[in-house]
């Protein structure tokens, strides 16, 4: 890996928005390109691919037939392959040259959880690994020390179900809802939206707060929701002020955040604090909050939350 030019990181679904996560992580630590593709356009749009790039496919069920199409067209042009995989010898682990199992357990839900955390804690550790040798020691000793801290902080995280309760009963009836972040806080905001519209059936969509400006701020009109993501003290200051645009124009802010971001109790009607870490790894913080939301509108909904209409567990056809 250390060798190579360039990664491109091929998945669907869930596991695509953990390689939108991980393109962050990668290039912020490991200082290599990465380029994300959702395997369903990656199969057929004739990709220009270096000869000396890594093609990482992430699978939790390892049997994605796009993903799988993917991984046999990157070794049909000779890059060298590398599978994320939870289910131990599935099609995409046997025929990728290199297998890393994520070793969730078996995840029986349709909406994934803990193989999404899974292969993200596995992708930021390989960014690590690649990148230590690109961060000072006190660095990578405050990383080191903030990984070991993860498990004590989800437990803490985990167990606010009152809160999460608390605003799901504000959204459940909701039609529209929205997500919006910066950088990571925008990869985590996908799957928080994808997680919400799958298991809850609202419409939902996320957004590069960024980008509200150039047609989806039209949408925002009183009481609609935005579950707003602001976790990185060095760009809190511009997502905030398009917080305060969206607040202006009458939407029901969710706030996300952590103590190292000041955000002012005007822009906001609720707040989850997720306890800080090495913003490269608050990802698998940030997350459990949507999740757990996600889980309890749908309970309020009476939705069947394990087994979601039209959606199977694992999509083996096109
Ligand atoms: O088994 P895979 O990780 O390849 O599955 C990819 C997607 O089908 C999957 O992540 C899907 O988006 C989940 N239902 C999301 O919760």
């Amino acid at each position: 890996i250390k060798k190579i030019s360039q990664i491109y990181i091929v998945a669907c679904g869930s596991a695509y928005h953990v390689g939108v996560v991980a393109q962050y992580v990668m290039e912020d630590l490991a200082k290599i390109p990465v380029r994300v593709e959702l395997a369903s356009e990656f199969r057929y749009r004739k990709p220009l691919l270096d000869p000396d790039g890594l093609v990482i496919v992430i699978s939790q069920s390892g049997e994605t037939a796009d993903s799988l199409a993917a991984l046999r067209l990157a070794k049909d042009k000779g890059l060298r392959t590398l599978g994320i995989v939870n289910v131990v010898g599935s099609s995409i682990a046997r025929e990728s040259d290199l297998v890393l199992y994520t070793k969730a357990g078996s995840e029986i839900a349709v909406a994934t959880t803990k193989a999404y955390s899974a292969q993200t804690a596995l992708l930021s550790l390989i960014a690590l690994n690649i990148g230590q040798k690109n961060i000072s020691k006190a660095e990578l000793k405050e990383l080191l020390e903030s990984i070991k801290k993860l498990p004590a902080q989800m437990e803490i995280l985990l167990n606010k179900d009152k809160k999460y309760q608390e605003i799901a009963e504000t959204i459940y009836n909701k039609e529209d809802i929205f997500f919006i972040g910066r950088d990571i806080d925008y990869a985590i905001a996908m799957e928080g939206s994808l997680k919400l519209k799958e298991i809850s059936y609202i419409h939902s969509e996320a957004y590069p707060a960024g980008e509200l400006k150039h047609g989806t701020i039209s949408l925002i009109e009183e009481g609609t929701p935005v579950i707003s993501i602001v976790t990185n003290k060095n760009i809190a200051e511009k997502t905030i002020s398009n917080i305060k645009e969206v607040k202006s124009r009458g939407a029901e802010v969710i706030l996300l955040t952590n103590s190292k971001c000041d955000v002012d109790s005007d822009f906001y009607n609720k707040k989850i604090v997720i306890p800080t870490t090495h913003k490269l790894i608050q990802p698998l913080l940030t997350i459990l909050p949507l999740q757990k939301i996600s889980y309890e509108v749908a309970k309020l909904r009476g939705a069947d939350i394990d087994q979601p209409k039209n959606l199977a567990k694992s999509v083996t056809v096109e």
